[in-house]
């Protein structure tokens, strides 16, 4: 498959090294500084599999669009991707206020950063996932054994299986969670994660998995 990753930072450099490696798809990096020497690098480790160009030529070249900006570039991004009908798009931004008492969400609990992606997004299907852990654990989501959960919110139904078995190719049990309004969940869920791993002395390397009777 087609991947344009947007922004090739911890998720988004992890998630295409990922997705080349383990799955074989053709990763395309929309970046800001193609020559950068960080996304030079990706490109090296992946031994010229993958390719980085500008956030619009990405776009048009896949199928799929992550989204792994950090969220004050997001709208501006997804304004640079162009046409974007008929194209999925997977996104993993939190849109986090940090203060005194710690995280919050910016925008409350009466929207989330997910639909505020679709709303901008016009012509594409926005996905809600890969938000709610570390980057580590995209990298590696298996603890002794066992799959670490992801979530993933979206309201295409056609297209719904495709994007569960992109996340699932990295590792995770994919658990589909509802509609797109259901990212107000996954969005206070990945808060959770944070504040464990930074607040709590939990570190990055612990997950959540799903236990069935
Ligand atoms: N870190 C995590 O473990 C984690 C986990 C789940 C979700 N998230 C979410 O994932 C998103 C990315 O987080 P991150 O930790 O990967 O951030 P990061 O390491 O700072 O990387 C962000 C990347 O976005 C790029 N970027 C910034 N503005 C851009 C623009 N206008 N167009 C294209 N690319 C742009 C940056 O490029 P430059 O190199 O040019 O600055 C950088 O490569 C955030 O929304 C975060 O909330 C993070």
């Amino acid at each position: 498959m087609k991947l344009a990753i947007i922004g090739a930072g911890n998720v988004g450099g992890t998630l295409g090294v990922a997705w080349a490696q383990k799955a074989g798809h053709d990763v395309f990096f929309g970046v800001r500084d193609p020559k950068s020497e960080k996304v030079q690098g990706l490109l090296g480790k992946l031994g010229g599999k993958a390719k980085a160009g500008t956030v619009a030529e990405a776009a048009a070249f896949a199928d799929v669009i992550v989204l792994a900006t950090p969220w004050p570039a997001a709208q501006a991004a997804i304004g640079a991707m162009g046409d974007l009908k008929g194209k999925l798009i997977l996104d993993s931004t939190n849109l986090l206020a940090r203060g005194p008492d710690g995280i919050s969400l910016e925008i409350g609990h009466t929207t989330s950063a997910g639909e505020k992606v679709q709303g901008w997004a016009a012509g594409a299907s926005v996905f809600k996932t890969l938000n709610s852990t570390g980057f580590g654990n995209m990298a590696n989501p298996v603890y002794n054994g066992v799959k670490s959960v992801m979530f993933v919110a979206g309201d295409d139904a056609a297209n719904k299986p495709k994007a569960i078995d992109l996340v699932g190719q990295l590792g995770f049990e994919v658990i589909d969670a509802g509609p797109l309004r259901n990212a107000r969940l996954l969005e206070a869920h990945a808060m959770l994660w944070i504040d464990l791993a930074v607040a709590r002395g939990q570190g990055r390397d612990f997950a959540f998995a799903v236990v069935r009777r």
